[in-house]
C-alpha cells in the first residue's frame, strides 16, 4: 500500500466510525471496519512524539476509540511515558498488577490454565463502579496465542444513535449503579481452578467501589453521546427493582453483539493499542488453548460521566 505520510489523504465524503475521516498529514491512519478502530503507521513509541504527531494520533483516537501500532518494543518506562499523553495513570483495586510496576496492570492466561482466570470474557466496560472509570487502557501483548486470542471492541456511540427515539429518551433518564465491592467473596466461593485471577490486595476504601453514573454519556469536548450500560458489575438502575432492572439491562447490552457495531484487533507480540473505556465496550476473545496469552497495560483515569 503506498505511504500517504505528508500528503493530504482525499477522504472527501467517506464516513467512518459514524463521522466524516479526519484528514491526518503526519501519520498514516487506515480504519479497520467502518465501525471503528484504526492502525497506525509511521511513530515509533519509544521516543517522545513532537506535538503535531501526538495531536493527529490524539485525533486518531478520539474518532476511531481504538488505535493499534504494531512492532512497539517498549520498557515498561517508555509504555508509561506514551500512556501518559492521554493522562494521568492509575492504579484498579481488582486487576493484578505487572509484577514491580503497581501502575501496570496484566492480563495472563498460561498454557495450562483455564479461560476462567480471565474476568469478564463477554463486552464490558473496565471498573465503572469507580467515580472516575477509566478514561483509555494502553495495552502491549508480550506473548500471544499463533491464532486466536484477539480483542473486540464494540461503538458504543453507535449503539445509542442506533435506538429509537423513545427508547433514547427512556435510557436518557436512567442512572445505573455498578458495585465492585463483593467481587472477592464471590470469587472466594467458586471452585479452585474457577476462580479469577484477581488482585489480592488494594489501598482503595469501601465507599470507593460503588458509584452511580448516567446510562446515557457525552464526550466532554464534542458532547457526542454514548450508551454507557454494561452488565459488569451491574446492580440495578437507580429507583428500580433488581428484578425490573435485568431485562432491560440485558437489551441494552445486546447491543454491543451487533456486528456492525465492532472491531476486532488481532494481536502480535509488540501489538500496542489504546482504546477508549468511556465509549467502546470490549473483550477479549477465548478461542484458543494451549498457549500462552499475556498483555500489559496501563489505565488512565478519565473524567466523572456526565
Ligand atoms: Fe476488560
Amino acid at each position: 500500500m503506498p505511504s500517504t505520510i505528508g500528503q493530504p489523504t482525499l477522504n472527501e465524503g467517506v464516513i467512518v466510525a459514524g463521522r466524516p475521516m479526519p484528514h491526518f498529514k503526519r501519520i498514516e491512519v487506515e480504519p479497520i471496519t467502518g465501525a471503528a478502530g484504526a492502525e497506525i503507521r509511521g511513530v515509533d513509541l519509544s521516543a517522545s512524539l513532537d506535538g503535531e504527531t501526538l495531536a493527529e494520533v490524539l485525533l486518531a483516537f478520539e474518532h476511531f476509540l481504538v488505535i493499534v501500532f504494531r512492532d512497539q518494543d517498549l520498557t515498561p518506562e517508555q509504555h508509561k511515558a506514551f500512556s501518559r499523553y492521554f493522562g494521568e495513570l492509575t492504579e484498579l483495586p481488582q486487576a493484578p498488577i505487572f509484577p514491580g510496576h503497581p501502575d501496570m496492570q496484566e492480563v495472563r492466561r498460561e498454557a495450562h490454565e483455564p479461560v476462567t482466570v480471565v474476568p469478564f470474557t463477554r463486552f464490558h466496560t473496565d471498573s465503572p463502579f469507580l467515580e472516575r472509570p477509566p478514561l483509555c487502557i494502553v495495552m502491549r501483548a508480550l506473548a500471544v496465542p499463533k491464532f486466536g486470542g484477539d480483542t473486540a471492541f464494540a461503538n458504543m456511540y453507535l449503539a445509542y444513535e442506533q435506538l429509537s427515539a423513545g427508547m433514547k429518551e427512556m435510557v436518557s433518564r436512567l442512572r445505573v449503579v455498578y458495585s465492585g465491592k463483593r467481587i472477592w467473596q464471590d470469587n472466594a466461593k467458586k471452585d479452585k481452578d474457577s476462580q479469577l485471577r484477581l488482585r489480592e490486595q488494594h489501598d482503595f476504601r469501601e465507599e470507593q467501589l460503588e458509584s452511580t453514573h448516567p446510562a446515557v454519556r457525552s464526550h466532554p469536548v464534542t458532547g457526542r453521546k454514548a450508551l454507557f450500560v454494561t452488565q459488569a458489575y451491574f446492580k440495578r438502575f437507580e429507583g428500580w427493582s433488581e428484578e425490573d432492572s435485568k431485562p432491560v439491562m440485558d437489551y441494552l447490552q445486546s447491543l454491543a453483539y451487533r456486528i456492525q457495531h465492532q472491531v476486532r484487533v488481532r494481536w502480535k507480540p509488540n501489538t500496542l493499542i489504546v482504546w477508549d473505556n468511556r465509549f467502546l465496550q470490549h473483550c477479549g476473545i477465548h478461542d484458543y488453548d494451549n498457549e500462552r496469552r499475556h498483555l500489559v497495560r496501563t489505565t488512565v483515569i478519565g473524567e466523572r460521566p456526565i
